[in-house]
């Protein structure tokens, strides 16, 4: 472990890592921030869209002859005039098709069905309800579980010759390894788990602005999204105009969570609006839409069993997983993984082999499957590996972190290859958890315990351990449609030595602004106050595949600290011309060259900015200017890990679970900004308390969206949440240029588990083994009384 040095907040201006405000506070908090929400453009006109009141229903007949004569309404377009244009239908991200506005049948409840544009967002409002349209009813498929039922209501006939609901099957492991370690077990625990559908629910929902300048035959689209670069191409490929002509801006986002990757149908349909009217025209989806019809998360049905001898060692896991992907199949997922990386399912821990196979299918529910809030499927790993191993503690009646330190990956072992294939770059778990053990006063909680179950208290104290892989990925097997995930940076340094740094990601809050002007600022010496960050705008910055799964720092974040050392090495050749030195014989100090044993004779960098745009000779063969870009193609993913330990109390008469105190130690690698990396871990902890007490999108048995507003989809608040103790341990990635691991979705990934663990840990004295997420008060009430809660 190396040690980070800290800049105590507010005081004196670091240069490079440490806790540096954030840059771009001063114009979020004044209400400066510019939003897709805040563009407004001259004669620019508004759309709104009509989606389906019912999950499956064959359209016979939509008449669009009211809406077109309101005054207001400039354009009604259904989904047959975009079949005209074959525009009907999109690609998703992972190669499934998705209507843009439905043509044959209507496949969920809140599906696009037609769209109006109008001079004002009411007036296009109005319009929809001019719209009628005759649906014949269908049977829907709700139940993931009955999908494949034969005579199981048919999702995707518009598909050649598809005749059921199946949409992959995927496996990983060894089958064969792992069933021989199953039968010489002494000890095997099956559980089946489910997953809840959650939604990423920014506080920004999506939207764009589209604007098609027919002269130059060039659009311009302001919209909501984490990858800007991908979306130009993807829609140069889909509207066939040339990828040149195509500007994505991605102004301040409020949020993204993994909602904002995928393209949807509002975004196709106000670049139609724009091409159809000549006009600019505004798209912006209002709280339900977002919930009823953007991309979810999760939605896995899962069966957990661990093998492990009587004395605690664990020799094999294996799952059988029922993923319910929705309608159309739009994760968001590099192509060779159609489960994201549920393949990490392993954990933390050392064992002898595992096996997980992953069915999906199609039902009448919105598309989705995306990373944040999804984290590539590793959220669903960490979930079935840590709460399994609480249920063989469980039956072991083994002490949880008693368990877990003895199968821990041993640090010796990294790079450690798992029983599936992933090679994590580096790890030393034990230090990790004996920090959170030592926050929470472990064993004194314990005793605690104890003296409460005495009085028929129920508190509960859940731990977790997980490992995380971010920074996808390796280009030679991670793309995104066929464009491989790599991302570049490009910096340039003016002549009075202030620089700008270019970046292919998109902050949606995480600090990138303050951040990446660090890790410059680390390698050059320029002070991150003197570099300006840009991002978001395709004309400006290199290509790359944006944020999502905290890829960011690991990808991006190299590409940034390299960018960086490529002008320090131009800068150096150009110090030696200037002080007339061999350029071995220079050392750099942070932010200059001297010569070596005569630190007297030194230039700084602003120097050599100067003189590298200024006149008079630079040394031979080295053009003027100083700037440089590259592409950074990760040699592999980071592996952040982290311990957490949660504390909760069980009211026994209401059974609400509030949660006391929430420890949180967490290893990213290398701590850029030590103030930006605790507001991460606080919102993912935040949104893991929330998954796992209150949040799902249910829907009932006709696939009506019961999760379509936040009086239904509850959220945690600060009345929902305790003061967060947050660690810290650091292992660097020996392969990332600075030692960096990403850390935006650790938290999100490892707390839910903890919570659950403590829940059922409080429910101990009823025997209870597992309950579902999320954890309300009804469902503890019939766990507490041996009764099952559907899920
Ligand atoms: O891709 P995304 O930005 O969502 O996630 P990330 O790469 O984990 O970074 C989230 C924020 O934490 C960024 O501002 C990072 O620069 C910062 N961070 C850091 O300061 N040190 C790390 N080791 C990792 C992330």
């Amino acid at each position: 472990m190396t040690a980070v040095e800290e800049t105590p907040a507010g005081t004196a201006e670091p240069v490079g890592h440490g806790r540096m405000l954030r840059k771009e506070d001063p114009r979020l908090v004044r209400g400066r921030g510019r939003f897709v929400d805040d563009v407004q453009l001259q004669g620019m006109l508004h759309l709104a869209i009509l989606r389906a009141p019912m999950a499956h229903a064959r359209i016979v007949s939509i008449d669009t002859a009211a809406a077109e004569a309101h005054p207001k309404v400039k354009a009604v377009v259904t989904g047959e005039a975009l079949a005209e244009k074959g525009l009907a239908w999109m690609p998703t991200l992972s190669n499934d098709v998705q209507a843009v506005l439905a043509t044959d049948k209507v496949r969920f409840q809140g599906q696009e069905v037609a769209f109006v544009v109008a001079e004002d967002h009411y007036s296009a409002r109005d319009a929809l309800e001019l719209i009628d349209v005759e649906y014949d009813m269908l049977d829907p498929v709700v139940d993931a579980r009955r999908a494949l039922e034969p005579g199981s209501p048919v999702v995707r006939d518009d598909l050649d010759g598809k005749d059921d609901n199946h949409v992959f099957d995927w496996e990983t492991g060894d089958r064969a390894a792992t069933d021989a370690v199953f039968e010489r077990a002494d000890v095997v625990v099956s559980e089946d788990l489910v997953y809840p559908r959650v939604h990423p629910a920014p506080m920004e929902t999506c939207g764009a602005v589209a604007d098609f300048d027919s002269v130059e035959g060039r659009l311009t689209l302001w919209s909501t999204t984490q990858a800007p670069h991908a979306h130009r191409t993807l829609y140069a490929m889909v509207a066939g105009l040339p990828e040149h002509k195509i500007r994505v801006v991605a102004p301040d986002i409020g949020g993204g969570f993994g909602n904002k990757v995928p393209i949807y149908p509002g975004y196709v349909c106000a670049i139609v609006a724009s091409l159809v009217v000549g006009r600019p025209v505004k798209w912006m989806e209002d709280r339900s839409e977002n919930l009823v019809s953007t991309g979810f998360a999760r939605d896995y049905i899962m069966r957990g069993e661990i093998a492990a001898t009587r004395d605690g060692r664990i020799l094999g896991i294996r799952t059988n997983v029922l993923a319910d992907h929705g309608a159309f199949n739009a994760q968001a997922a590099p192509s060779k993984y159609p489960a994201g990386f549920f393949g990490v399912f392993t954990g933390s821990y050392d064992i002898e082999a595992a096996h997980a196979e992953v069915t999906a299918v199609y039902t009448n529910k919105a598309p989705g499957g995306v990373a944040y809030a999804c984290s590539f499927r590793i959220t669903e790993a960490v979930y079935l590996v840590e709460r399994i191993v609480d249920c063989l503690a469980h039956e072991l009646e083994m002490d949880p972190v008693a368990l877990r330190s003895k199968n821990l990956i041993r640090p010796e072992q990294f790079p450690y290859t798992t029983r599936t294939g992933w090679v994590y770059d580096s790890g030393d778990y034990e230090p990790t958890l004996r920090e959170a053990l030592r926050i929470s006063g472990y064993d004194e909680l314990r005793k605690e315990q104890e003296e409460r179950r005495a009085r028929g208290e129920l508190m509960g104290i859940g731990v977790s351990f997980f490992t995380e892989a971010v920074g996808a990925g390796p280009r030679k097997n991670m793309d995104i449609l066929g464009l491989g995930m790599a991302d570049g940076c490009e910096l340039r340094v003016h002549p009075t030595g202030k620089a700008v740094v270019r970046l292919s990601v998109q902050t949606q809050g995480q600090g990138h602004e303050t951040t990446f002007a660090q890790i410059v600022a680390e390698e050059i010496g320029i002070p991150p106050q003197d570099i300006d960050v840009l991002h978001g705008d395709t004309d400006n910055t290199p290509f790359g595949l944006g944020t999502y799964g905290s890829r960011s720092t690991p990808v991006s974040g190299a590409a940034a600290a390299l960018v960086a050392r490529k002008v320090r090495d131009k800068a150096r050749i150009i110090a030696s011309g200037m002080l007339e030195a061999n350029v071995t014989d220079l050392e750099w100090t942070k932010g200059a060259f001297a010569v070596k044993g005569d630190p007297d004779r030194s230039v700084t960098i602003q120097e050599i900015a100067l003189r590298a745009h200024g006149a008079g000779d630079l040394p031979d063969g080295i053009e003027g200017g100083l700037e440089a870009q590259v592409c950074y193609n990760p040699e592999n993913l980071t592996y952040p890990h982290g311990a957490y330990v949660c504390v909760v109390d069980v009211d026994p008469d209401t059974a609400q679970v509030s949660v006391r105190r929430f420890v949180a130690v967490d290893d990213c690698g290398t701590r850029i900004n030590p103030m930006i990396i605790e507001g991460q871990v606080h919102g993912g902890l935040a949104d893991g308390v929330g998954m796992a007490l209150m949040e799902m999108i249910p829907f009932d048995e006709e696939g009506n969206c019961l999760g379509g507003s936040f009086m239904d989809y509850l959220l945690p608040t600060a009345l929902e949440v305790p003061d967060w103790e947050t660690g810290h341990t650091v292992t660097p990635s020996p392969h990332h240029p600075i030692g960096a691991k990403g850390v935006g979705e650790s938290a999100t990934v490892g707390s839910p588990p903890a919570v659950v663990n403590a829940v059922v840990d409080a429910l101990k004295p009823f025997g209870v083994r597992h309950a579902d997420m999320p954890l309300t008060p009804s469902r503890v009430w019939d766990a507490m009384r041996g009764r099952a809660t559907p899920s």
